[in-house]
């Protein structure tokens, strides 16, 4: 079936964005909104889009203009009958949808595909309101629109044969990569990416770690493209707020409970970037924890005792130093100004600093990877680190190009608390048939920018290596979610990646 005119309903930011995709492909968008003040918002974000990239010389103004006249701003339903397929992208509230699906069902012709951009209601759900429900399908994409690849293609029970197919070669069409998968809640991508986020906001609400940190550590540790707290705010806390609720009613684990920091800060109309307010503020420039641990940096140490595993990663820190101009011993009874201790992953730091006799003058400082300029390094402070320790340490590493965030002394330190429940999720939904690790990875890379899928990053940083990270956290805090999956644990007893694994796909 070719689908040469849709219809989009709903044209808020995604809507918007949806629509642009649609017109960019060189199909007919008929859109539709509640009344001309929506319309006309709508239709804003759409020209305000279009012409940026005529701004940046990705569109000329014929080519803006042709996009433009595809897009027709509907009187109401009725002008969607001839469309081949309906896509719905209104407030995530089931009667709203049902309501909807109840309109396109009087006028659309019965061969139109009927789709859904919800991102936590029941795709099954919708269908069951609906008089064909073999014609609803979720097509969801992701935020920006225009610039995620990724459109997950869900299917329903209900859903009749063909449908699937004829959705993904639209989004191929699109120039987007679909992933098919079964309906339920949060589909790949953000039933992976939300209980992430939310935790993050937990370490903030329990100043586990400051707002910066935090997202620095996902960026320069992780590499993602956007800080877990950054996203939030583009992803809107509301929305965030109704995915977790969903998540939680239909997995039950603490982990998906919605942190309450996350209630408040809806309570408080704090949604995000489109409300001016959300984590961070972006009505005022600069914010209070804005600065990095690199700018609160003292003066670095001259003097430093260097305590470590006999790793390379030591060797390189007392080369580095040593370049530096800084003295280097190995004797802990050196009257040193500072006593750093190459941390390892999943090893405390307190007993080093014990051992050495001088744990107030003692900071960890764990580097994942090798020592190049911008390098995440995580400060760990321990329960008797002195602020002047920790100051002198954040100096130190950031004297030698490196991005200091700072960390306590809980397994994991700071960007480990933030990854291996997240890679943990990952393995269990594989674990649970739901997907495979190459659709898992395609999603997190096409939908949320990461440069390695989660599949691609426990391959790379081992098996193992993930496994200890979070036998350490299970059993320091003894929170079922991070219980290391059973299939985790073969891959790492095996030894055999994910990539091309066909044990690990459903
Ligand atoms: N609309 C249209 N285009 C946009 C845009 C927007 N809102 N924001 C950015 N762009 C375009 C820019 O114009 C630019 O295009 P160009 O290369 O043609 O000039 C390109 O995207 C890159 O933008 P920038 O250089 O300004 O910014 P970055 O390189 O920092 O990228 C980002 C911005 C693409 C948003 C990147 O930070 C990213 O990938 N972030 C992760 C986003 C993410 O995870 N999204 C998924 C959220 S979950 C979701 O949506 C599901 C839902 O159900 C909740």
């Amino acid at each position: 079936m070719e689908i040469r005119d849709v219809a989009v309903i709903g044209l808020g930011t995604m809507g918007a964005g949806i629509a642009e995709v649609f017109a960019r492909a060189g199909i007919g968008v008929v859109a539709i909104e509640a009344d001309a003040a929506a319309m006309s918002h709508g239709v804003g974000i759409l020209d305000a889009s279009l012409s940026r990239a005529v701004t940046k010389g990705r569109l000329t103004a014929a080519e803006q203009a042709e996009i433009r006249s595809r897009v027709r701003p509907a009187a109401g339903f009725s002008d969607a009958a001839a469309v081949d397929l309906a896509i719905e992208v209104v407030p995530e509230r089931m009667e709203i949808k049902r309501e909807i699906f109840a309109e396109l069902d009087r006028v659309c012709s019965p061969d139109a595909i009927l789709a859904t951009n919800t991102s936590s209601l029941s795709v099954t759900a919708i269908a069951a309101a609906s008089k064909h429900p073999g014609r609803v399908i979720g097509m969801h994409f992701f935020n920006p629109a225009p610039v995620m690849r990724l459109v997950e293609v869900v299917s329903s029970v209900l859903t009749a044969d063909g449908v699937a197919a004829t959705v993904s070669g639209l989004a191929g069409r699109l120039g987007k990569t679909p992933v098919q998968v079964g309906d339920r809640a949060g589909f790949i991508a953000n039933a992976l990416l939300l209980p992430y986020l939310n935790q993050a906001l937990h370490l903030l609400a329990t100043s586990y770690a400051s707002r910066a940190d935090i997202d620095l550590a996902a960026t320069a540790g992780i590499r993602l493209p956007m800080g877990p707290l950054a996203l939030l705010d583009l992803i809107g806390l509301d929305t965030a707020l109704s995915i977790m609720e969903v998540l939680h009613g239909e997995f039950g684990l603490p982990r998906y409970a919605p942190t309450p920091l996350l209630r408040r800060l809806v309570d408080a109309g704090r949604t995000g970037r489109k409300a001016g307010r959300g984590i961070y503020d972006y009505a005022e420039s600069g914010s209070d924890d804005q600065q990095t641990g690199n700018e609160q940096a003292s003066a670095t140490p001259k003097t430093v005792t260097l305590i470590g595993a006999g790793d390379d990663i030591e060797a390189e820190l007392a080369s580095a130093m040593a370049a530096a101009g800084i003295n280097v011993t190995r004797n802990a009874a050196h009257p040193t100004e500072l006593v750093l201790i190459a941390a390892e992953a999943g090893r405390p730091v307190l007993p080093a600093a014990l051992a050495a006799g001088r744990p107030q003058q003692a900071v960890g400082l764990h580097v994942a990877g090798a020592l190049a300029a911008g390098t995440l390094a995580e400060v760990i402070q321990t329960s008797l680190s002195s602020a002047d320790a920790v100051q002198a340490g954040t100096a130190l590493a950031a004297g030698l190009g490196l991005t200091v965030v700072h960390a306590p002394d809980r397994p994991g330190f700071l960007a480990g608390t933030l990854l291996y429940p997240h890679l943990a999720d990952a393995v269990r939904m594989c674990q649970d048939g739901y997907s495979n690790p190459a659709d898992i990875d395609t999603a997190m890379k096409l939908g949320c920018g990461y440069p390695r899928g989660p599949f691609e990053l426990i391959d790379a940083a081992g098996a193992a290596g993930v496994l200890t990270g979070l036998e350490a956290m299970h059993e320091a805090y003894g929170y079922p979610e991070f219980a290391p999956p059973p299939l985790l644990a073969e891959h790492a007893a095996a030894g055999i990646p994910f990539g091309g694994s066909s044990r690990s796909a459903p």
